[in-house]
């Protein structure tokens, strides 16, 4: 994976050692830039978002370097998605030029936005290079995440240069960046690799490079003594031992008062539907139904990399949903830990009932804000694609702080609703609950109204990434799993230790 060397340097972009430089160019401006002069004077480099342009200049060194010109749209447009993607168009075209090192100028924004714009060029670029080759016998020639030649991976060093001091935001993009890539990674690596276990080592691992996180991860027998009903019967039927993966972190100069956070993810690491089985078309992608867990305990590294304040407990429930001679069955009626019962009558329901275990271990935790991302339900993606993440809340100051932590990275959530008619969906025959409905009325909003009976009225925000969490067509993640959700949590954290 990238181990591109990324820095900012103070000074003229001109000045730069690498063999090339990346000048973006806003719509109506004359740059001053005489590279950039030269190509839109010929007509080559346009504003518009997305074109680009190249020529080559002397460097000082007496090298010949080259200078890749992008568009960038109105400058009072800009924003970071724009950037990542112009950031992406530059990365594939260096790529296609054998670059090795690649430096890119700081485009000239308003001063409050400039440490912004430097984060999303360094987010752009490392998510761009992303490649997830490691079981191909030789490098290149994959058909997934755009590679029939992947010359790109030859960029060996990225420089943000610029007389505003960005120096943070670009080291907090690349850490951002390389912490979504880890959760690629996990997401990627096929469930005979990423088996619960394996997600407890690496939880364990990122927690190692912390003294600020803690780490502990239960087994099956564990999880059955705290009375996890829920998440145990879906975990029955599997001959993969299961995880809870509890990550605890502890920021330096947190405030006392400071709200205790909750991040669950689902990390169901194959879901085969169990005895309601699922159809063979497309079931391999189900090793993708761990994303969330995935992005959790990677967003966690990042925030302990960037030693952001805060008090924070992860909750990962860990399983394989399998259908087995001691599977659960449709019927079977099972307890969560927080005392309700539960008619399970559809086992590919499965990631409603080790969340439900998990967001009540959260709450008992002593959570008093809580994030749920789970990729849940086939319905969201009906309903909006792979462009927003669902959202669902029982509380809207809590969900305006996500909502701006999905406008401020690009991973956009689009609110859809809770209701007393879809909570009365959820009701169970024989059980307090049924974990599934008859009626195919609003899935995804009958599985949030399913969670929230287990979050005790505290701020809850539940994100359904099915869509999401691969699939995206967005230029620097491309259509593999996308990693959704980590700079989204790195934000919201950040912003809850930004006054204002
Ligand atoms: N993991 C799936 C949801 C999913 C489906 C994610 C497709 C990504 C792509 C979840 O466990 C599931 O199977 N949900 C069912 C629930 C239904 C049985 C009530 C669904 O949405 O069909
Ligand atoms: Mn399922
Ligand atoms: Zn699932």
């Amino acid at each position: 994976m990238s181990a591109i060397e990324v820095t900012f340097r103070s000074g003229l972009a001109r000045e730069t050692r690498a063999d090339t430089r990346a000048v973006g160019l806003f719509e109506g401006d004359e740059p001053d830039d005489p590279a950039a002069r030269e190509l839109v004077d010929s007509g080559e480099a346009r504003p518009a978002p997305r074109k680009v342009a190249v020529t080559h200049e002397d460097a000082s060194d007496g090298a010949r370097r080259r200078v890749i010109v992008v568009g960038l749209g109105k400058r009072s447009e800009l924003d970071p998605e724009r950037v990542r993607v112009a950031a992406s168009t530059v990365c594939k075209r260096a790529g296609e030029l054998g670059s090795r090192s690649l430096s890119w100028e700081l485009p000239a924004t308003d001063a409050g936005e400039a440490g912004d714009v430097a984060a999303a060029l360094v987010e752009g670029t490392l998510l761009s290079l992303y490649r997830f080759d490691r079981f191909k016998s030789s490098k290149g020639g994959g058909d997934d995440e755009g590679a029939d030649d992947d010359d790109d991976r030859r960029l060996e060093s990225l420089e943000v240069a610029g007389v505003t001091d960005v120096e943070v935001d670009v080291e907090r993009g690349a850490v951002v960046a390389r912490a979504q890539n880890a959760a690629r990674d996990l997401q990627n690596l096929p469930a005979n690799v990423a088996t619960p276990e394996y997600l407890a080592a690496r939880a364990e691992e990122v927690a190692g490079l912390h003294e600020a996180l803690s780490v502990e991860a239960l087994d099956r027998d564990a999880i059955e003594a705290l009375g996890m009903g829920a998440f145990a019967s879906v975990a029955q039927g599997t001959y993969v031992e299961p995880r809870l993966i509890v990550l605890r972190y502890e920021g330096r100069d947190t405030p006392a008062e400071a709200p205790h956070l909750a991040l669950v993810g689902k990390a169901v690491t194959f879901d085969t539907g169990g005895i309601s089985i699922k159809p063979a078309g497309k079931m391999h992608e189900m090793k993708f139904d761990m994303s969330g867990g995935a992005a959790v305990i990677e967003a966690l590294g990042a925030i302990a990399e960037l030693g952001l304040p805060g008090r924070i407990t992860a909750v990962v429930p860990a399983t394989e949903n399998m259908p087995s001679g001691r599977s659960v069955k449709p019927g079977d009626i099972v307890t969560a830990m927080n005392g309700k019962t539960i008619e399970v009558n559809n086992t590919d329901a499965e990631g409603r009932l080790v969340l439900a275990d998990a967001l009540a271990y959260a709450v008992r935790a002593g959570a008093d804000r809580i994030v749920d991302l789970a990729t849940l339900t086939g319905a969201i993606i009906v309903a909006l694609g792979s462009t927003y993440a669902g959202l669902f809340s029982n509380d809207d100051d809590w969900l305006a702080e996500v909502e701006a932590a999905c406008e401020a990275t690009g991973e956009l959530g689009w609110r859809l609703p809770l209701h007393a008619e879809y909570l009365e969906l959820t009701k169970g025959r024989y059980a307090d609950l049924t974990n599934a409905s008859e009626t195919r009325k609003a899935m995804s909003s009958y599985a949030a109204e399913f969670l929230r009976q287990f979050v005790d009225d505290r701020p809850w925000v539940h994100l359904d990434i099915a869509g999401t969490a691969w699939g995206m067509t967005r230029p620097y993640v491309g259509s593999g799993a996308s990693g959704f959700g980590v700079r989204l949590l790195v934000e919201l954290v950040r912003r809850a230790g930004i006054p204002g």
